[in-house]
């Protein structure tokens, strides 16, 4: 595997790739776990070249969130990211990504203040604008992104709409652990009684599951009930039913039979520790 530790190398070297063979990224923050091996095993199946980067970006953190503390585990990254044959690794320092005098970003619309960004304003326009500098930096033909994080995946896509970038963009179902908690790189803040009390997360997400296995004409309203009563006890930032691709408030009258891409979508707070995760609720019924 070849790491890539600047810009101008990254550029040289993927850019006399380019047009000769199909170039996949998988953006990550590093701190590896399964679930991104799982979006590189897809990279892989559609391109030639894969690159993974791993780059903890300082524009998406919040001033009291977690940047500082978020965790750094680059020699275990690199043995994993050589377990599965990638080609390349980008790992750019931000002096490099956000030199003195950096001045634009990306203002990502509506999209960009519901659900999480009502909870971290600034947080999308952040992730877009990273993504934007890295698709360009590696010349992407694609680039892969986990369903756990839906909203950053639309987010993305309208990004690639909107400024008619030339790349797809693939997602990648979310990996769980044994109790069905998504897998996510700050599981690793949880102390073991947190870990425990996590698992009423994909708890939530079953209840839902079987409520509409079994009702068939459940309401927004009848789900939402159902995962407060689930969820009580813990801080829930928000619990809500979403539709359409652009992540709207579904009304709590409508059938969710009535809606066309209705998901579930949850934010929690497990002691210091955010936890979020989604479901579609279409392919249930
Ligand atoms: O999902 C992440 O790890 C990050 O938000 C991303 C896409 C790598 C951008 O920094």
């Amino acid at each position: 595997m070849l790491v890539l530790d600047t810009i101008r190398k990254a550029q040289e070297v993927l850019g006399q790739l380019k047009g000769k063979e199909t170039i996949a990224l998988v953006p990550t923050m590093g701190c590896l776990h399964e679930g991104h091996l799982e979006l590189v095993r897809l990279a892989q199946k559609h391109s030639q070249k894969v690159v993974v980067s791993i780059f903890v970006n300082p524009l998406q953190f919040g001033a009291n969130e977690d940047f500082d503390k978020y965790p750094r585990t680059l020699e275990s990254d690199v043995e994993k990211l050589k377990s599965v044959g990638v080609q390349y690794l980008f790992y750019p320092n931000v002096h490099d990504l956000y030199p003195d005098g950096f001045s634009n970003q990306v203002q990502v619309g509506e999209l960009g203040n519901r659900l999480c960004g009502r909870f971290r304003p600034g947080h999308f326009n952040g992730v877009a604008t990273v993504c934007l500098k890295l698709f360009e930096i590696c010349r992407a033909d694609l680039a892969v992104f986990g369903e756990k994080d839906f909203q950053q995946l639309q987010v993305i896509r309208n990004l690639v709409r909107d400024f008619n970038l030339p790349l797809s963009i693939l997602s990648c179902p979310t990996i769980r652990e044994n109790d069905g908690l998504a897998m996510s790189s700050r599981n690793r803040y949880l102390s073991q009684k947190e870990r425990e009390l996590a698992g009423v997360v994909p708890k939530t997400l079953r209840r839902l599951r079987d409520e509409l296995g079994t009702y068939p004409s459940a309401t927004v309203y009848d789900l939402l009930a159902t995962a407060r009563k689930s969820l009580s006890g813990i801080e829930v930032q928000y619990a809500e039913i979403t539709e359409g691709a652009n992540l709207k408030t579904a009304a709590e009258e409508a059938l969710i039979s009535d809606l066309t891409s209705p998901r579930f979508f949850l934010a929690v707070k497990i002691g210091n520790t955010r936890l979020i995760d989604n479901m579609s609720l279409k392919e249930l019924r």
